[in-house]
């Protein structure tokens, strides 16, 4: 029986790769780069399954050039990159790769949050420029964290997880979810977790920690208006998508004093960051890692895999974003 043909957009950890070798015939994009809109039209054309980045468009002008295509793989959990109704549309199933990167990135959002308050990478940068005068009582103080309260937006899979860590910190903790409605019985039972609205959250929280998928309730929710509700002593930590900020206006809200630091996985257009971020000592910035621990990489690359395999032989893929396709 002829293979299936499968397009994977870029490198991956090569077990996911193995994997769909086993029964499909495979194609990599050979560069360590995200592909060209021309590239990625070409290249789809004849395919029965595609395996792409968050950094891939999914969308009609896609569909029309991957005209054999039988299932799309998203190697990523966030699908804000993808036309979810266009696909469901043309009935053509897509999936994602949740909660193999769960405690990765909650992990994240903690390394982000205790090196901003910590001032570890200002602190690192002085010690590399050989310009460090030795102890001193006023040098590099930062924010406490034990017995302080941590604000959650969005207390799904990787903001609740964010939060269980927080236990050891003694911290208080409040969620405010998508909607209103939504609850964490879950925070609320291990760590007496309190939901608040929007606006209560940001004026009563130390830190907070964004976990909310981007969508067009979340894109700009934090911008001006925002940051001048947050106390001057706050510090907010983003690792899940970049627009949910307004990145200029966080330049200006850090400048101005408004509030006291940043930690910064994913920016509003990446890869570039906005214009006087890279100036300001009061923000860590890293390079959309939240995901890039060994097991993670690999568990997203084994789990987009199967979906693939699954969606190119008809089944529903594990992990699948548009289950209402097979019903
Ligand atoms: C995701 O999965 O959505 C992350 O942003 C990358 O791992």
């Amino acid at each position: 029986m002829a293979k299936h043909r499968v397009y994977v957009t870029r490198q991956i950890p090569q077990p996911g790769i193995d994997l769909l070798r086993e029964t499909c015939h495979v194609e990599v994009n050979p560069e360590d780069r995200p592909l060209t809109r021309e590239e990625l039209l070409e290249n789809v054309q004849g395919r029965e399954g595609v395996m792409g980045l968050l950094t891939d468009k999914i969308d009609a002008e896609f569909f029309d050039a991957a005209k054999a295509i039988k299932g799309y793989a998203n190697y990523a959990v966030g699908f804000d990159n993808i036309d979810l109704e266009e696909a469901t549309k043309r009935k053509v199933p897509v999936s994602n790769t949740p909660d193999v990167l769960t405690d990765a990135t909650a992990e994240m959002a903690w390394a982000l949050l205790l090196a901003a308050t910590r001032r570890v990478v200002e602190s690192d940068r002085v010690m590399r420029s050989g310009k460090w005068s030795g102890w001193g009582p006023l040098q590099f103080i930062g924010g406490d964290v034990t017995g302080k309260t941590l604000g959650i937006v969005g207390p799904g899979r990787i903001g609740t997880a964010m939060a269980l860590m927080s236990k050891g910190f003694k911290m208080k903790v409040l969620y405010t979810g998508a909607s209103p409605e939504e609850t964490s019985p879950v925070l609320e039972k291990e760590l007496g977790a309190k939901r608040v609205n929007f606006e209560e959250l940001l004026k009563r929280s130390d830190y907070i920690s964004i976990h909310v998928p981007l969508n067009a309730q979340t894109g700009h929710l934090f911008s001006a208006g925002a940051f001048k509700k947050m106390k001057k002593t706050a510090l907010l930590i983003n690792t899940a998508r970049g627009p949910v900020i307004h990145e200029a206006d966080l330049v200006e809200a850090l400048t101005r004093g408004e509030i006291a630091g940043a930690g910064l996985d994913v920016y509003e257009f990446e890869p570039k960051m906005a214009k006087g971020l890279a100036a300001l000592n009061n923000v860590v910035t890293t390079a959309h890692t939240g995901s890039a621990t060994v097991s993670s990489r690999t568990n997203m690359a084994l789990l987009a895999a199967r979906n693939l395999l699954a969606m190119v032989e008809g089944r529903q893929p594990p992990t699948c974003l548009n289950p209402e396709i097979y019903e």
